[in-house]
C-alpha cells in the first residue's frame, strides 16, 4: 500500500486557440500549491491537458484546412510550450485523444448504459455551440447565449441521456456534509440552488459531431465533449471501468480540482453526479477562482484584447508574473490585469523591497563576512519572530489563499528593511564592527527564510537566493568582493509597453 499522493488538476483547456494569460492563471496555481506541497515532503501529483474534441474543434481545424488531430497537436503542444516558459512541473499531461483516455471513456459509457444511468431518447433544445452546452429558455440573456452573447440554435437529435435527476438528492447531501467541497463558500450557494431548482437528465451523445469518442455498443453517437473531457480527472490516473490501474488507489480522490468559475457547475454538479453512478468516490474539492479582465474588459480575441503571458515574461521575467498574478488578486475573486499595475507592482515590490533588501544585505556580506554560511543565530529576535511565521503561511498556502501569503510574506521583507535602515550596517562597519557580523548573519538567515516561502512563486529567484545565501557563495576568502547581480533590475519607463496582443 503507498501513501495517497495529493492530486492536484486544472480543466483541460480548449485547443480552439493558443493559450493566454487566463489559462496560464489557472495552471500556475496549481503548481504553486504542489511546489508548497512538496517542499514540505508531501508527495504530489498535478495534472493538466487539453480538451480536443467536439464540433467546434473540428470546424476550426477545417477552416485552417487541417485535419482536426494535426490542429490539435499542434495547439497541445504550443501550451506544454507554455508551461514550460512559465516554468510549471505538472507530473501527467492528458490529452482527451489520448487512447488510454478513449478507452476509459468508451468502458465508463457501457457501463451507464447497463446499470440504467444513460439511456437512449430524443432531445429538443436550445443549444450553443460554442458552449456546446444546452440552455433553458429562462437561462438566456436577451435570447442569446449568456456566456456568448450569441444566438443558440433549436436542435433535435437522438441522443442517450444521463439520469442526473436521479442524483439531485444525493448531491444536496453531499454539498450539506462537506462544506469545503464546493469552494469558496461565497460561490457555492449559487450551485445548490440551481441543484434543488430541480435536476434533469442530460444528453451526452451527438449523433451530429463526428470528431468525438464513438460510443462502443452504437457508433452513430460520439460522447458529449463534457461527458468525455471530465472523465479525464479519473482516466489520467488510471481509471477504467475494465480495468483499473494499480496507480488510482494512490491517486484517487482528487484533492483539489481547480477551475475558472465559468465551468464550477460542470464540476460541482455533473461530474459529481457521474461518479456517483460509477460508484467512485467523489473529489475532496472543487476550487473556482475569479475571472480576469484586461483593463476592465473582458479577455477577448476577436476583439485584440488579451494577453499573451509569453510577452510579460520576455520583458518583466517568469517570476515576476507569476508573483503578481498572485499578489494582485485574492484567488477566488475576479481581478483586473493592466501593464500599469503590473509594472508599479515589479517596481515598488520586487525591484524596491525584495530585490533592493537582497542586494544591500549581500553587497555587505560580500565584503565583511568570510565564506562560510553563518550559525543559525540563536538569540535573534527578528530571526525567531519570522520563523513563528510560518505555520501560518502553510495554512494560507493550503487554503489556495495565495494573496495573503505573499501579503504576509511581504511583511517580513519590510522588517528587514526598516532593520537595515535603522540599523545602518554600513556605519557599524566602522562604528561598531563587532556588532556588524552577527547582525549580518541575523539577516542572512531571515533571508533564507524568505526565500523558501517564496520558492513556490519564485522559484527561479528563490534558487538564485538560496545559492548566494548558501555555503561558500559568499565571496571565498580572500577575493575581491563581488557585485551581486540584482534580482529585479528596476525598469524605468515612464509608461509601460501595452502588451495586448491582436
Ligand atoms: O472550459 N480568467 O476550457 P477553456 C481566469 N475545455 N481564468 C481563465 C480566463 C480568465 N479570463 N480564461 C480562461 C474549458 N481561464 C473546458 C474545460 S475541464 C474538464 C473542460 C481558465 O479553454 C479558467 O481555468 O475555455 C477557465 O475555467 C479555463 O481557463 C477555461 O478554459
Ligand atoms: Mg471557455
Amino acid at each position: 500500500m503507498h501513501t495517497k499522493k495529493y492530486y492536484i488538476t486544472t480543466p483541460l483547456y480548449y485547443v480552439n486557440d493558443k493559450p493566454h494569460i487566463g489559462h496560464a492563471y489557472t495552471t500556475l496555481a496549481a503548481d504553486v500549491l504542489a511546489r508548497h506541497l512538496r517542499s514540505r515532503d508531501i508527495p504530489v501529483f498535478m495534472q493538466t491537458g487539453t480538451d480536443e474534441h467536439g464540433a467546434n474543434i473540428e470546424k476550426i481545424a477545417r477552416e485552417k484546412g487541417m485535419e482536426p488531430k494535426a490542429w490539435c497537436d499542434g495547439i497541445s503542444a504550443d501550451f506544454r510550450e507554455l508551461w514550460k516558459t512559465l516554468n510549471i512541473k505538472y507530473d501527467h499531461f492528458i490529452r482527451t485523444t489520448d487512447a488510454a483516455h478513449e478507452a476509459g471513456v468508451q468502458a465508463v459509457f457501457e457501463k451507464l448504459i447497463k446499470s440504467g444511468d444513460i439511456y437512449l431518447g430524443a432531445y429538443e433544445g436550445l443549444y450553443c455551440s460554442a458552449c456546446e452546452a444546452f440552455y433553458d429558455e429562462g437561462e438566456l440573456k436577451d435570447k442569446n447565449c449568456p456566456i456568448h452573447a450569441r444566438p443558440v440554435e433549436r436542435v433535435s437529435e437522438e441522443t442517450y441521456f444521463f439520469r442526473l435527476s436521479k442524483y439531485e438528492a444525493p448531491l444536496l447531501e453531499h454539498y450539506a456534509k462537506h462544506p469545503d467541497f464546493l469552494s469558496p463558500r461565497y460561490r457555492a450557494q449559487e450551485l445548490i440552488n440551481f441543484a434543488r431548482s430541480g435536476l434533469k437528465d442530460i444528453s451526452v451523445s451527438r449523433t451530429k459531431v463526428a470528431w468525438g469518442v464513438p460510443v462502443r455498443s452504437n457508433p452513430r453517437h460520439t460522447v458529449y465533449v463534457w461527458f468525455d473531457a471530465l472523465l479525464n480527472y479519473a482516466t489520467g490516473p488510471g481509471y477504467n471501468p475494465d480495468k483499473i490501474s494499480p496507480d488510482f488507489p494512490v491517486l484517487w480522490p482528487a484533492d483539489v480540482h481547480l477551475v475558472g468559475k465559468e465551468i464550477f457547475r460542470f464540476h460541482g454538479v455533473i461530474w459529481p453526479a457521474m461518479l456517483m453512478a460509477l460508484g467512485v468516490e467523489l473529489p475532496r474539492k472543487i476550487y473556482a477562482h475569479g475571472w480576469w479582465t484586461i483593463n476592465g474588459d473582458k479577455m477577448s480575441k476577436s476583439r485584440g484584447n488579451y494577453i499573451k503571458a509569453e510577452d510579460v515574461v520576455k520583458d518583466y521575467g517568469v517570476d515576476a508574473l507569476r508573483f503578481f498574478i498572485f499578489r494582485e488578486v485574492t484567488f477566488g475573486q475576479d481581478g483586473d490585469f493592466s501593464m500599469e499595475a503590473f509594472h508599479r507592482r515589479y517596481n515598488a515590490d520586487l525591484a524596491n523591497d525584495l530585490g533592493n533588501l537582497f542586494s544591500r544585505v549581500m553587497n555587505m556580506a560580500a565584503k565583511y563576512l568570510d565564506n562560510r554560511l553563518p550559525e543559525k543565530p540563536a538569540d535573534s529576535e527578528t530571526f525567531s519572530e519570522l520563523t513563528s511565521w510560518t505555520p501560518g503561511i502553510h495554512r494560507s498556502m493550503e487554503a489556495l489563499q495565495f494573496s495573503e501569503a505573499l501579503e504576509k510574506i511581504w511583511q517580513g521583507v519590510s522588517t528587514l528593511n526598516r532593520l537595515v535602515d535603522t540599523k545602518k550596517p554600513w556605519e557599524m562597519a566602522k562604528a561598531n564592527p563587532a556588532a556588524l557580523k552577527p547582525f549580518l548573519h541575523e539577516m542572512i538567515w531571515c533571508l533564507r527564510l524568505i526565500a523558501g516561502w517564496i520558492d513556490p512563486f519564485m522559484p527561479d529567484t528563490a534558487s538564485r537566493m538560496h545559492l548566494q545565501l548558501g555555503a561558500g557563495k559568499i565571496t571565498p576568502d580572500g577575493a575581491e568582493p563581488q557585485k551581486v547581480p540584482p534580482l529585479f533590475p528596476r525598469k524605468q519607463d515612464e509608461k509601460p509597453k501595452d502588451i495586448r496582443t491582436n
